[in-house]
Order: structure tokens, then C-alpha cells, then sequence
């Protein structure tokens, strides 16, 4: 349903021990996403963007505060619940690809439903499909450009239907001419209905978002919504 919130994040704080130090990579942060909405997170390195999406991400847990994905606060889940939780509600991508080098297109897309016991060669065409890799799924990742490897992991991050994609600095590998159809790509995502957090310090691709909130020391500090007059506080 449109307008459903698929994401909430309630004084979510995440504090590091560095010593005798505590390092607040996030500081009570409140944020909503719905269906169909995609947001960027920007900031200075080390103003909190990686330590935001791995706790929408279920890849650690918080602090404090809540988080509630898709109705689930999942600060409450077990770790083995939450590793379920992580497969059926979210897709992540990272900036390196982390694809298997040794194994073709389609088997690096096919891998999630592998992990999960779930062969579905139908659900990886449609995927490949979506990102427009059909012709190319017999290749190995070394015979493709950086777009087409960012192409696969976006496809094995979509292979589980995902509620939420999460993307860290997504174009950051790919030559300039790569990054605006990876950026399409996901804009015709979003518009199929997907939640989409990218988070970037590449203020370039956080126009194609339609809130980019700004983070420093851990904290929003402001929420804009186009990159046209922004700079980033340092
Ligand atoms: N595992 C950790 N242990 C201790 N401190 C950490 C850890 N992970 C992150 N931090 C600290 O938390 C803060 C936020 O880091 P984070 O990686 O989230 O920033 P970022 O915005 O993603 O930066 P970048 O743009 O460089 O990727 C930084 O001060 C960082 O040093
Ligand atoms: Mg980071």
C-alpha cells in the first residue's frame, strides 16, 4: 500500500568505547521512510552514514532507541530472528560490489535463494531482467565494468523482494560515465513502490532523492529537499 511507513528509527543511538572515549557515531536520530520513498543520508566522513544503514540493515544493533522496519521493532529480535528478519526485509549494497569471482552473473544473483534453500530460477530472470543483465548472465564479474557489477549486487539485493534497499555509496567504484543509469536504475525502483535509503557524500547523486538528510557528529542537523544550495558543514 502506498504511504505505509516501512521505517522508523525512534532516538536511535549507537555509542563506540575508543579507549576511555565514547564515540557517539549516532546521537538519538529520529527518521521516517515510506513506501516509495527514497532518501539520501550525506555527511563528512565519519559523521555516522555506514553506522546508520548497517542498523537499518540488522547488521548491528543499537545503543539505544528503537528501530521498526516494515512493524517490527527489531531491537527486540534475537540474533537468529533477526538474521531471518535481515534476509526477507532488506537488500543491501555496498560500494566494493562483493561479488564472487569465481561464479557467473546469474549464480552471483542466485546465491541469496541458495543460502535459503529457495532455487528459484524464474525469480532471477525477472531480477536480471530489472536491471537490464539478461543478455549478460553467462559472463564472470571480471568481464564486466563497474556499472554492470554494481547491476548484479543491486539484483541479488532485490532477489528476496526486499521492503527496504540500502546502498553505501553506490557509485563511489564506478567511472562518471556509470553513475547516472546506476542512479536511474534506482529511481525506476523507488517508483515501483521500493523504500530506498542511499547514503553518499557525493551530493551529485543525492538529487535523485526525495529527502536528503544531513548528518554530523551522528546527529540530522538539517533535511533538504534539493541539493541545489547545500554544503556540507564540516
Ligand atoms: N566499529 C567501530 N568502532 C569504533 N568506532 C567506530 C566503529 N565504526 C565506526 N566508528 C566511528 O563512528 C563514527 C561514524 O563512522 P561511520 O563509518 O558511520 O561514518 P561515515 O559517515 O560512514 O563515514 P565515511 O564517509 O568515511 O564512510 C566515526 O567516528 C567512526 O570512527
Ligand atoms: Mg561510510
Amino acid at each position: 500500500m502506498i504511504n505505509t511507513t516501512v521505517l522508523e528509527a525512534k532516538n536511535l543511538s549507537r555509542y563506540y568505547n575508543r579507549g576511555s572515549e565514547v564515540v557517539k557515531a549516532l546521537h538519538r536520530l529520529n527518521l521516517q521512510l515510506k513506501q516509495g520513498q527514497a532518501i539520501s543520508i550525506i555527511g563528512r566522513s565519519g559523521s555516522g552514514k555506514t553506522t546508520f544503514l548497517n542498523q537499518v540493515g540488522c547488521l548491528d544493533t543499537p545503543t539505544s532507541g528503537s528501530l521498526i522496519i516494515n512493524g517490527t521493532d527489531v531491537t527486540n529480535l534475537k540474533e537468529k530472528d533477526l538474521v531471518e528478519f535481515r534476509r526477507e526485509n532488506i537488500g543491501f549494497i555496498f560500494q566494493l560490489f562483493y561479488l564472487f569471482p569465481t561464479i557467473n552473473v546469474y549464480e552471483n544473483v542466485e546465491l541469496p535463494l541458495l543460502f535459503a534453500k529457495k532455487r528459484n530460477r524464474h525469480k532471477v530472470m525477472e531480477v536480471l531482467e530489472i536491471v537490464g543483465l539478461t543478455a549478460k548472465q553467462h559472463l564472470l564479474p571480471k568481464q564486466l565494468n563497474g556499472g554492470d557489477m554494481q547491476r548484479v549486487a543491486i539484483a541479488r539485493a532485490l532477489i528476496n523482494n526486499p521492503k527496504i534497499l540500502l546502498a553505501d555509496e553506490p557509485t563511489g567504484r564506478l567511472e562518471k560515465n556509470e553513475k547516472e543509469p546506476i542512479m536511474n536504475l534506482f529511481t525506476k525502483l523507488k517508483n515501483e513502490g521500493l523504500a530506498i535509503i542511499i547514503a553518499t557524500h557525493d551530493l551529485e547523486q543525492a538529487k535523485y532523492c526525495d529527502l536528503i538528510y544531513e548528518l554530523k557528529d551522528g546527529q540530522i542537523i538539517a533535511e533538504h529537499s534539493k541539493v541545489e544550495g547545500i554544503k556540507l558543514k564540516g
